[in-house]
Order: structure tokens, then sequence, then C-alpha cells
């Protein structure tokens, strides 16, 4: 029989504008030749120091034949202490991706819109398509500003949410607590992702209290350098926090994410010196990027930095580095083409890095 299986498939999700996901160590490894062990990987926002130990030596007991808690009272406990905040406004997901998602399938119906201001981290765009949502676009100023005056302008009434990342990906700039003020007086839900909070500083967490229509998302995959586990955190409202747990898959965070999110938390010190030593990397990076020619680093509060270089240049850059076993992040859209984005790594890591960008412009 000939089904044609994709009949019945919805038909605005037959031909999906994917989100492009960075690729692991052993593909770039086999793609550019060289041995996975002298790969440098500056594409995701990961931790070059890895996961707390403490985190690693939990793993081996965790105990990965019982379900996990549904209702997460030790990481929400946990979660508590460190962010100051009473656990029925916390709750964690699968990454703070799941978050997104889960946001998406509580607040969104066909045909509503978002706002996003691009450029911006792509997932909130991605989820917009598969809930078949439309994406009103707001483009950031020349120097990566939101601009709240357009966007009041085109907000309408199947508006909903209002995403901004602060700091933003891949710009690296934050969002002002008056702007965020301002979002929240539209009335529509206004998600802030902190997911670079630690290396930023900045937050607007203690709105939470005072503004039912914000929810502020965080992450252990970029400070805590969780990001395989998958394990981040929404703080919200109770009453949004209990619609999440409402539609949320019952084990949505699994053990192994549990255990090490409690032992990262306990062992915050440590984790926090690897966040002070990325931010003093960032800061030797962007003075050395400011002094070469024919490239200019966006100053940045996460753990990346931006780099405009001149028209046709940055995707060169990108390949032949990439042809060395050199991975940054490439956006291929119109208003990135000319830009690329250093995830911040060891010294050792800044200094190869510099070396093949100095020697790749010289030839350009
Ligand atoms: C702004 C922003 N939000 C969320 C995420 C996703 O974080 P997680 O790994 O917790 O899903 C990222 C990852 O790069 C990000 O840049």
């Amino acid at each position: 029989m000939n089904i044609k299986i994709e009949k019945l498939i919805k038909p605005h999700l037959l031909k999906m504008k994917v989100y492009e996901p960075v690729d692991p160590p052993e593909v770039l490894a086999q793609k550019s030749g060289i041995k996975k062990e002298n790969i440098l990987k500056l594409n995701g926002n990961e931790n070059p120091y890895g996961g707390s130990e403490k985190a690693i030596k939990a793993l081996e007991n965790a105990p990965l034949h019982i379900y996990p808690d549904p209702l997460q009272r030790k990481i929400r406990n946990s979660l508590s202490k460190y962010t100051n905040m009473p656990t029925e406004n916390i709750i964690a997901g699968a990454g703070s991706d799941e978050l997104i998602d889960l946001i998406f399938r509580l607040f969104i119906s066909y045909g509503d819109n978002i706002i996003d201001f691009e450029p911006t981290f792509a997932m909130y765009g991605f989820c917009a398509r598969i809930a078949g949502a439309s994406i009103i676009n707001v483009p950031r100023d020349k120097n990566f500003e939101i601009d709240i005056k357009a966007l009041e302008n085109k907000i309408n009434d199947n508006t909903k949410i209002i995403f901004v990342s602060s700091p933003n990906n891949p710009t690296g700039n934050i969002c002002s607590k008056d702007q965020v003020l301002r979002l929240l007086q539209t009335g529509k839900l206004v998600v802030i992702d902190e997911a670079y909070y630690e290396f930023s500083g900045h937050t607007v967490a203690e709105l939470v209290k005072e503004h039912e229509n914000l929810i502020v998302l965080r992450t252990l995959s970029k400070w805590a350098g969780l990001a395989g586990l998958r394990i981040g955190y929404a703080l919200a409202n109770p009453i949004l926090i209990n619609h999440i747990i409402d539609i949320k898959s019952p084990y949505n965070v699994n053990i192994a994410a549990e255990v090490a999110l409690l032992a990262s938390l306990d062992d915050c010190d440590n984790l926090i010196k690897n966040v002070e030593l990325i931010i003093n990397e960032r800061n030797r990076m962007f003075n050395i990027l400011q002094k070469i020619n024919n490239i200019k680093p966006f100053p940045s509060y996460g753990n990346y930095i931006l780099c405009e270089l001149d028209e046709g240049k940055a995707k060169i850059i990108v390949d032949q580095l990439a042809n060395n076993g050199i991975f940054v992040r490439y956006f291929n859209t119109n208003r990135l083409k000319n830009f690329f984005r250093i995830a911040i790594g060891t010294p050792s890591q800044t200094d190869i890095l510099i070396k093949y960008i100095e020697k790749f412009l010289n030839k350009l």
C-alpha cells in the first residue's frame, strides 16, 4: 500500500527551516581531517574547563534505575539557595531549550506571533516555526541594542511573547532593567534569557516577584559546564511555574542531570573561579582582537565575542580556520554574513586562534 505518509504530517512542518546545531568533536575531526584531540571547538559557547569534579564524581553513584522526581524537589531547593528565590518560583528543564519549547506549548496557538529582536538566539524563531506562530522581527540597531519604539509599533493583539536574550547571543550586549520594565508594560509575556548570567553579573530575576508576565531563563550548560547533560531552569511567578509543571513531561530532567546539578551547586565556588578565568580571557582576547587590522570585535558580557570583518571575508576566514581544525560560529544570514562568533576558550587556545586569524587575514 502506498500511504504517502507525509500527507498526514502537519502542513506547516513539511518544509521546515531547521535550527543549525553544532557538530560534536568527532564529526568536526572527520570533516577537517584533523585529529579529535587537536580540534579547537570554539563554536558552541561551551566551557573549556568542563564540569565540576564533584559533579563527575557524584555521577558514579547516580541511581540510574530510578525515575527522577517529577516535582524536582531537591533540584528546586538547591536552585532556591543559589538564586535566592523561593522554590515555588523555580522549575527546571532539559536545558533552557526545553523550557523555551514548554513556554511555546503553554502560550502559543497556531496564528499567534512572537517578537524576536534579530540577530539573536535562533531557538525562539525555530520554536515559533514549529508552533505555527509567526515571527515579528524587530531588528536591533547598529550597536545591536533593542528598539522598543519600533516594537511598540509592530506589536498587535496576536502577539503573545517577547523574547530577549541578555546578554544577547551572539552580539554580547545586555538589555537594561529599564528596557525590561518597558517591555513588561506591554502586558505581553516577556522572556529574558539569561543563559550567560554568570559571565555578565546582570539579572532582572528580582522583577519576577512583582511582574507575573516575566520569565527569566538560566542554564547550567555554560558556567557550570553541563551542556552535555541538558539542565536549565526558569524563574517566574508561581502561577506560571505551576502551569509549566502541569504540561511538562513528568520526568523531564534526568537523574544524571539532577545529581550533577546538586553537586555543581555545592561546588559553586570552584566553578565560579573558572567563570572568572573565562571573563579574564574574554577581556584579553577582546584587547588582542581590537589591535588587529580589518577585524572588529564587539564588547561582550557572555563567554563569546562577535567579530565583524570586511565584506565577504568572514566566511572565507571561518572556512580556512575549519580546514585547520579551528571551529568558530558562522551565521548564514544577511545581517551577520560578515561576522563570526568565537567562544572563549583557554589562554593557549586563544593564542593559537589569533595566530591563525592574523595569518589568514594577512593573505586576504
Ligand atoms: C541565549 C541562549 N539561551 C539558551 C541556550 C540553550 O541553553 P541550554 O543548553 O540550557 O538548552 C543557549 C545556548 O547556546 C543560548 O545561547
